[in-house]
């Protein structure tokens, strides 16, 4: 196969009946061959609106089971079936049993998470309104996992004692690495430069951050914000969607933060994916409820 172009796949997606919906951190490539790119909420927000029967879903497998939970009667495919994300498979489901009975505190589950764990969760966030969720439970002491800086944002934004299961251990490599130095070197060469954070990012970049927020939020940030100059403390490709849509504006990412994962999908294997009509998702229908009902919930708590 030789040169797989926009074009080409974006033709075969037509033909084949698939709509497209990537995520964010995708090979900007890919993201110009969906017909939606958006955050973990948006995409949830998106797939329970899709009405044709074939969906191609570009990101990682707990995003694609939860499309695939929205759509249970439809066709979700993924170009590559070992695109996982470290942090979510870091939280296994007797953490949270073991987490609920030592505290008897209500567990709200990051939604990078396995579909499994899931199911032991009563409530269900993404980074765009974890904090939202959060401040509405009646419960001064939450559960939540397995972002352990996430949910020491949260604790901070809502004065709740947020304790992370599984603790320590659970983080995202690609932000939990990021250093303060590494941020203030960039700050150093761009002084005017405004400092957009993800909160995966640990407290002490967080502390310098002019905004801290999900990778829509982040977009939302920038159109809005009168400054010309921004660094961005989260995965290349949402750096890259970034200077894209904004070529008026200069942004500056961290070399190190790349999601390898992320990354596995490319044009080969997404065309190949398209041709094939592969590889196909499946999720049990009681665990497919259980999200369901869990994103359904999160998004009332978060309107
Ligand atoms: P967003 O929901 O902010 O896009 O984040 C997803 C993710 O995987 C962050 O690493
Ligand atoms: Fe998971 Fe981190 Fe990749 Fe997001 S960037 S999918 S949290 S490994």
């Amino acid at each position: 196969m030789i040169n797989i172009s926009i074009e080409d796949i974006k033709k075969l997606a037509k033909e084949k009946g698939y709509v497209v919906l990537a995520h964010n951190y995708q090979l900007y490539d890919l993201q110009q061959i969906a017909d939606f790119v958006g955050d973990s909420l948006q995409l949830a927000q998106m797939a329970r609106k899709i009405e044709m029967d074939k969906i191609l879903f570009l990101g990682v497998d707990f995003m694609a089971e939860m499309v695939k939970a929205l759509n249970i009667d439809k066709k979700v495919i993924v170009p590559v079936r070992t695109a996982t994300c470290p942090m979510a498979n870091s939280l296994e489901p007797e953490m949270i049993l073991e987490a609920k009975k030592k505290y008897g505190a209500p567990f709200v589950i990051y939604v990078n998470s396995t579909l499994e764990a899931k199911q032991y969760a009563d409530y269900l966030c993404t980074s765009a309104n974890a904090v939202e969720v959060v401040s509405k439970i009646d419960s001064d002491v939450i559960l939540f996992g397995p972002d352990k800086n996430l949910a020491n944002y949260v604790a901070e934004k809502t004065g709740k004692k947020v304790i992370p299961v599984p603790g320590e251990t659970g983080y995202c490599y690609v932000h939990n690495y990021v250093t303060l130095q590494q941020v203030l070197r960039l700050k150093n060469l761009y002084p005017k430069a405004k400092v957009v954070v993800h909160p995966e990012v640990p407290k002490d970049v967080r502390t310098i951050a002019d905004y801290v927020g999900s990778t829509s939020q982040m977009e939302k940030f920038v159109a809005l914000d009168e400054s010309k100059e921004f660094i961005i403390v989260t995965e290349k490709g949402m750096v890259d969607r970034l200077k894209a849509l904004y070529p008026n504006k200069k942004f500056y990412g961290v070399n190190s933060m790349l999601c390898y994962n992320m990354k596995k999908n490319n044009l080969k294997n997404v065309y190949k994916a398209l041709q094939n009509d592969q590889f196909e998702i499946n999720v049990e229908k009681t665990q497919a409820e259980k999200l369901s009902y869990l994103v359904q919930k999160m998004l009332e708590m978060s309107r």
